[in-house]
């Protein structure tokens, strides 16, 4: 059962005086991205095949993370009215295959690593959408922003909750479970993310740019950040690899995550600048 639906979105708030066409730009990305979680759906459901009440969850999660791209994706045209969402969701799916779909076997070497992966995924949409609800003033995107926010937050329970089952059983050791989110956090750089930018935003003949594309997406979106937002996401992060969410280490890695963030906003904005 999902929490809202896209009807209850009260669509004729729509203020087009409040438009960022910066924002609208990160949106058309998200809303790719988000509806093609139904390919990680299917994944998901042969690496715990045997596993019915997870592969029924995994369901129930794909199918509301398809809804966060349909909902995002019908706001992008209101902002944008002659943006083609299905179109350049055709284009997307075209050029861009979840390198995973053909895997039996989890690709971070373990269901435990994997359920790791997906909260750290949960982390980094739900203080997201949370920054991007807080940073725009139209009121229907503010209002989609902290439904699929309060979403991502449960699904950050959920994959949290069944890790913490798949740990008792298969007992992968904390530093491995560092390496693991590390990894997937590093992957936010690859071409997911990238690619649906290039996508949503780039003209048809426009040649696509890695380099480019993932400074124009990740220079946009980390403006957006306040550091309670990404404190937020770094007290999951250590919840979700078995170290304390609080105290002095929480706010040793809160700090440092801000001052990453920051340093890598500096090097995007600079690699937009030169590629302009
Ligand atoms: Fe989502
Ligand atoms: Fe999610």
């Amino acid at each position: 059962m999902k929490h809202w639906r896209i009807e209850d979105v009260h669509w004729d708030q729509f203020d087009p005086s409040k438009i960022d066409p910066e924002i609208v730009a990160l949106v058309k990305a998200a809303a790719m991205v988000e509806r093609n979680g139904i390919d990680y759906g299917t994944y998901l459901n042969r690496v715990f095949l045997d596993d019915k009440d997870f592969c029924a969850a995994a369901d129930r999660w794909s199918l509301e993370e398809v809804q966060h791209g349909d909902t995002l994706g019908r706001w992008a045209m209101l902002a944008d009215p002659a943006w083609d969402f299905e179109a350049a969701f055709a284009r997307y799916k075209a050029g861009y295959h979840l390198p995973l779909l053909t895997a039996d076997a989890s690709v971070r070497g373990s269901r435990t690593g994997e359920l790791i992966a997906r909260c750290m995924v949960e982390s980094g949409t739900s203080s997201y959408y949370s920054a991007l609800a807080d940073a725009t003033e139209e009121p229907v995107l503010r209002d989609i922003c902290r439904l699929i926010a309060a979403d991502e937050f449960r699904h950050f329970k959920l994959f949290y909750d069944h890790m913490k089952r798949y740990l008792s059983r298969e007992g992968i050791g904390v530093w491995q479970r560092i390496r693991i989110a590390a990894g997937r956090i590093g992957e936010s750089e690859d071409d997911e993310l990238a690619y649906a930018f290039y996508c949503g935003n780039a003209n048809a003949d426009a040649p696509y740019r890695h380099e480019q594309a993932i400074a124009g997406y990740m220079s946009r979106a980390m403006t957006l950040y306040r550091y309670h937002h990404l404190a937020r996401a770094t007290g999951m992060i250590l919840k979700a690899v078995g170290l304390p969410p609080h105290g002095r280490l929480y706010q040793l890695a809160a700090r440092f995550a801000w001052w990453l963030m920051r340093s890598r906003h500096q090097k995007f904005t600079r690699v937009l600048a030169q590629s302009a």
